[in-house]
């Protein structure tokens, strides 16, 4: 068996991962999300537990079976996934943040079901929690990854939030490309380590990606070692 036989690379760790989308509600029918299917976090974590990690999923909404031996973790809005993420922080040693995140949510949150009234309505919205800035300034020794979707600039917006948000490295998606990305088994990424390496990888499986992205984290944990 290929899978058993392999190294265990990240026999040990604990890693954390998003994956999937936040719903933030309107009111008891509706809500705010995105086209994220959760794919990428879920093969992520799958590679993580097949490289020997002890993973922790906690993943939105999504129509994805979960990975063997790994804890999943559902939640459905930014602020339950803020909770879950901070609750588990501190004791985990590789943190991935590849869930798309809602950035803002309705300001406020019917009881009831809105009824139609006037031609135009607007919803007010107010900003959520941005998590992954929140673990930036709250890590210790935890390699923290966070992901990028960009239509335009990539490298240069992807850059500016590996700084801006302490990150270790980030994995950056061009969203605007066909047939990668968003509910689609391939992806092709170009991934900026904070110690000022480069690894594009051209379209491929997001299982591929998953692996060579924690193959690449485990060869800078060992660095620190040394
Ligand atoms: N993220 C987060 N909390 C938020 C928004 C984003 O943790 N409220 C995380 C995502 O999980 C991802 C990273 O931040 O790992 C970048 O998400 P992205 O949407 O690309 O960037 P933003 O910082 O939200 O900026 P913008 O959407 O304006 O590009
Ligand atoms: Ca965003």
């Amino acid at each position: 068996n290929k899978k058993v036989a392999e190294k265990q690379v990240l026999a040990g760790k604990k890693i954390l991962v998003t994956a999937g989308p936040t719903q933030e509600r309107i009111d008891p029918v509706r809500y705010l999300t995105n086209y994220s299917s959760g794919k990428m976090g879920y093969a992520i974590a799958e590679a993580a537990a097949q490289m020997g990690a002890e993973v922790t999923l906690i993943s939105g909404p999504v129509s994805l079976a979960t990975p063997n031996r790994v804890k999943r973790i559902d939640v459905e809005s930014t602020k339950d996934m803020y909770q879950a993420v901070m609750d588990h922080f501190p004791s985990q040693d590789i943190v991935i943040k590849s869930a798309a995140v809602a950035d803002y949510r309705p300001t406020i949150q019917a009881n009831e079901k809105i009824k139609k009234q006037s031609e135009q309505m607007t919803i007010a919205l107010e900003k959520t929690e941005d998590i992954l800035k929140t673990l930036g300034q709250k890590k210790t020794s935890q390699f923290l990854v966070g992901f990028a979707a960009e239509t335009t600039n990539v490298r240069q917006y992807g850059k500016k939030k590996l700084v801006e948000k302490n990150l270790d490295a980030i994995v950056i998606n061009d969203v605007s490309k066909q047939g990668i990305g968003f509910g689609s088994d391939d992806n092709e990424v170009l991934i900026l380590i904070n110690d000022g390496s480069e690894i594009q990888i051209n379209k491929t499986s997001k299982v591929a990606i998953a692996r060579q992205l924690l193959t690449e984290i485990s060869h800078r944990l060992e660095g620190e070692k040394q």
